[in-house]
């Protein structure tokens, strides 16, 4: 009988590692020995355990052995009835649940603040999306989550929608009321998808919001590598519930997965799983602990404000994971992106994002009071380090309607192209897509009409110093339009 205790993947890598077998077979390092510069400043454990699909090993697309053990193990641990182990990141694990639920010109409800592999992923299923416009904060000039009414007002315009697909919670940790809006997207008969790149670590601690799995969802991508502590690049996608066949999903990711997938990222998957599931409880009750501490303590930094779940009484079943400091550095009259630079090269701290007017600092399972005393330290030093007054006033953060669609996102993608002055881009059919921070949203879609007010609202907010990304001109004096 398998437990928690137990890493299938993990010891069968060690065992083989053990025997001393006499490899003929890839990958070409051979333990190393093939690459040695590499090998001695990596570690000798690490190239040999580098090992790809054999008997002792399974194999990752049908797995029949230790992956399938292991990933029972990790369906148990996150609340699952099915894990499936992903080494392409969540965007992988995004695709598939898209594809899985969507077929050519099936509408899904998506959030306008979407990563960028849904509309990847929309494109290689072609399907229609339907734009959520999730609520927006002005002092912090973010999105926030996407309310009961946002999507009961969808569904009474696309009845017959085939998804609803949630962020859990976004990059600065709001999640949207997952129980409900589960419940009346599944009342519709509508399959309930969730992104859960940012919430790996939701389900080990009851002050944190509900996961996807405990929420109801039929799917949910989840980033372990992120928040759960596996290694860059492996993820897992959930499955719960009868609405999909575990088989059917297994197929869809066999359409892009490698066949030699890493194992050091699958042992690191098996591995962080038996550390949540056996002490996660505990490593969480710790780092909300710090967080909160840091949040309390930057808030008596002047000129700085860490989001608390006080902003969360604007909205409705809006809940806050308080291991995300939010730090608004507006009132210090500079940008998040100069306070990022400053901690970097003045404090030798880096952050995980920084906006127009925030920075972004992640408290995980991996630190401690010494790491997060730094940073409080080097925030309170900010101020100092500011030549003159600063009284700067940023713009405020544009509210933009969303486009009309003449063509689906596949449609647009696969249609021809051309380089088209941006300014008079107006009435024409954009090619590309552009997102642009603050807000964090997608500004302009494949397939989706350009309008004057956007091209204004787009110069604004790169004039005024924000981030404009997505398009193939970084300058934007050009825009790819559709033929
Ligand atoms: C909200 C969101 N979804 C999906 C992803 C993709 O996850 P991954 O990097 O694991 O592919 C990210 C990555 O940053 C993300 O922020």
């Amino acid at each position: 009988m398998l437990s928690q205790e137990n890493t299938p993947i993990f010891d069968a890598l060690k065992n083989y590692m053990n025997e001393n077998t006499i490899s003929f077979h890839v990958p070409g390092h051979k333990h190393g020995r093939g690459n040695p510069e590499f090998t001695e400043f990596i570690g000798k454990n690490a190239m040999n355990i580098d090992l790809t699909i054999m008997p002792d090993l399974d194999s990752i697309m049908n797995p029949t052995g230790v992956i399938k053990d292991a990933e029972a193990l990790a369906a148990e641990a996150f609340g699952a009835d099915r894990a499936f182990f992903l080494v392409n990141g969540t965007s992988s694990g995004i695709q598939a649940m898209i594809m899985a639920a969507c077929r050519e010109g099936d509408k899904i409800l998506i959030p306008r603040n979407a990563h960028k592999s849904v509309i990847s992923s929309i494109i290689l299923s072609g399907a229609e999306p339907v734009y959520l416009r999730p609520e927006i904060n002005e002092e912090f000039g973010i999105t926030m989550g996407i309310t009961l009414n946002e999507v009961a007002g969808a569904i009474r315009k696309n009845p017959g929608a085939k998804a609803l697909f949630i962020i859990n919670t976004t990059y600065y940790g709001i999640a949207s009321p997952l129980i409900d809006l589960a419940r009346l997207a599944h009342d519709n008969d509508m399959a309930v998808l969730v992104d859960e790149a940012h919430g790996a670590h939701l389900r080990f601690h009851e002050s944190l919001p509900v996961s996807a799995m405990e929420a109801g969802a039929d799917l949910a991508a989840s980033s372990t590598h992120k928040l759960a502590g596996s290694l860059t690049q492996s993820s897992m996608l959930f499955l719960k519930g009868k609405r999909f066949s575990p088989g059917y999903v297994k197929s869809i990711l066999n359409l892009s997965q490698t066949t030699s997938p890493s194992y050091i990222l699958l042992a690191s998957l098996d591995v962080a799983r038996k550390n949540m599931a056996q002490n996660g409880r505990n490593l969480m009750s710790k780092t909300i602990s710090l967080a909160q501490w840091a949040r309390y303590k930057i808030n008596a930094i002047q000129g700085l404000y860490c989001m608390g779940s006080e902003v969360l009484e604007l909205y409705e079943g809006f809940t806050l994971d308080p291991t995300k400091l939010c730090i608004n550095v507006k009132d210090l009259g500079i940008t998040g992106f100069t306070a990022s630079k400053m901690l970097r090269e003045k404090f030798n701290i880096q952050v995980e994002l920084s906006d127009f007017y925030n920075i972004l600092a992640v408290v995980s399972i991996g630190d401690s009071k010494s790491t997060v005393s730094a940073l409080v330290k080097a925030l309170s030093n900010i101020p100092r380090h500011l030549q003159g007054p600063n009284k700067k006033k940023l713009p405020p953060v544009p509210d933009l309607p969303i486009p009309e669609l003449a063509l689906l996102p596949k449609e647009a993608f696969y249609s021809e192209k051309r380089r088209h002055p941006f300014k008079e881009s107006a009435g024409r059919i954009s090619g590309e897509m552009i997102m642009a921070y603050p807000p964090g949203i997608t500004i302009i879609c494949p397939g989706e009409i350009i309008t004057g007010d956007i091209i204004d609202e787009i110069l604004m907010i790169k004039e005024a110093g924000g981030l404009i990304q997505g398009m193939e001109d970084r300058e934007l004096k050009y825009i790819n339009i559709i033929k």
